[in-house]
């Protein structure tokens, strides 16, 4: 059978960090009050000028040069963001152009938070049917454009940041001990979509507006949504949660992270948080997280990797990866 296997991973922070001491001075909060209640202690601001496609660029030419692989070897892209640098044309179209790739196709994947999942198990489906041969998925965002510097209960808890893999259509006998993704599980529900969206865009308002949040709601639903994802491809793919190698989930929040894993069963020593140092990138937090721990050597080919991410919508979902 086909299977999408991963063959190499990059990411990309912005030079610039802001730390919780230094939003303190701009709004009223604190590092104590951050800390407690998000675990992020300080996240990447992308430099006036500095696209979200420029993002993009960076972690994916990482991710092509650890699969060892030039750009044109690649016939699919697919960008998940919630910040494209324009309305349209994708910013996966201008990624591909950065990138000198002028064959295949590439667009954009829109699920927020958890437009890492979606774009992995889209260039998944379409690696799979034999359409395509190998696909940058890649995780970019600027929220650092989108926030409302003046509202302290959403300014401290994002950033920008971007990460990528390289994914390849592959050949393999069809357990789950060869590597591949191994099943991924979608789910959203639009009763939610007023508790974290965007006040602004080209149909309603005609500006890019601010990002609005309904805090506690979120927090409410993440736990439930997010483990029922993850026991779903656990189910579907005959695992049990003791087998998962590096739990990897979207970083939101890190007491978020905590209750997840508690729930599944997941132990503490198997969870990858990067939260504290790169707040909440939203799509890109997942990828961002994933080459964190290949790159310092706790992810490691044939490792069992489990990925969850919830976000606005709600849009949810989870994948497993034989990495
Ligand atoms: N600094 C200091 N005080 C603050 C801040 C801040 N940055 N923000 C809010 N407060 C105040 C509030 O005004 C409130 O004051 P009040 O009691 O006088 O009214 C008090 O702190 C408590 O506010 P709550 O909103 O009740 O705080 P809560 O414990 O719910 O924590 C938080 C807020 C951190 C946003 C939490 O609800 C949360 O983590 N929610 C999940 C949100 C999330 O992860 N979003 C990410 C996007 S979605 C995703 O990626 C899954």
């Amino acid at each position: 059978i086909t299977r999408s296997i991963v063959r190499g991973c990059g990411s990309y922070l912005p030079a610039r960090t802001l730390t919780n001491a230094e939003l303190a001075a701009m709004v009223d909060t604190s590092d104590d009050w951050i800390v407690q209640r998000t675990g992020i202690r300080e996240r990447h601001i992308a430099a006036a000028g500095e696209v979200t496609s420029d993002l993009a660029v960076h972690a994916a030419e990482q991710a092509l040069s650890a699969a060892g692989l030039e750009a044109q070897a690649i016939d699919l892209i697919v960008l998940a963001t919630a910040t494209p640098d324009h309305t349209f044309p994708a910013s996966a179209v201008t990624v591909q152009a950065k990138l000198g790739i002028t064959g295949g196709a590439a667009f954009d994947v829109q699920a927020v938070c958890s437009g890492f999942v979606f774009a992995l198990a889209t260039a998944d489906s379409m690696l799979r049917t034999g359409g395509f041969k190998r696909a940058l998925v890649i995780g970019s965002e600027t929220f650092s454009r989108i926030l409302d510097w003046k509202d302290r209960t959403t300014c401290v808890i994002f950033g920008d940041g971007a990460g990528a893999v390289v994914l390849e259509a592959g050949e393999q006998p069809g357990t789950i001990q060869d590597r591949g993704v191994l099943g991924a599980r979608l789910r959203s529900d639009g009763r939610h979509k007023d508790k974290l969206y965007v006040d602004g865009g080209p149909s309603t308002t005609g500006t890019s507006g601010y990002l609005r949040m309904e805090g506690k709601e979120v927090f409410r639903h993440a736990v439930t949504m997010i483990t029922s994802a993850v026991e779903d491809v656990l189910e579907a793919t005959g695992t049990k949660a003791s087998d998962i190698d590096w739990f990897v989930p979207h970083q939101a929040n890190q007491r978020i992270i905590d209750g997840c894993a508690h729930k599944l069963g997941v132990g503490r020593e198997k969870i990858v948080s990067t939260v504290a140092i790169h707040g909440n990138t939203s799509a890109a937090s997942i990828p961002l997280a994933l080459h964190t721990a290949v790159a310092d050597g706790r992810i490691k080919p044939g490792d069992l990797v489990m990925i969850e991410a919830m976000g606005g919508g709600f849009t949810w979902g989870a994948a497993l990866i034989r990495w």
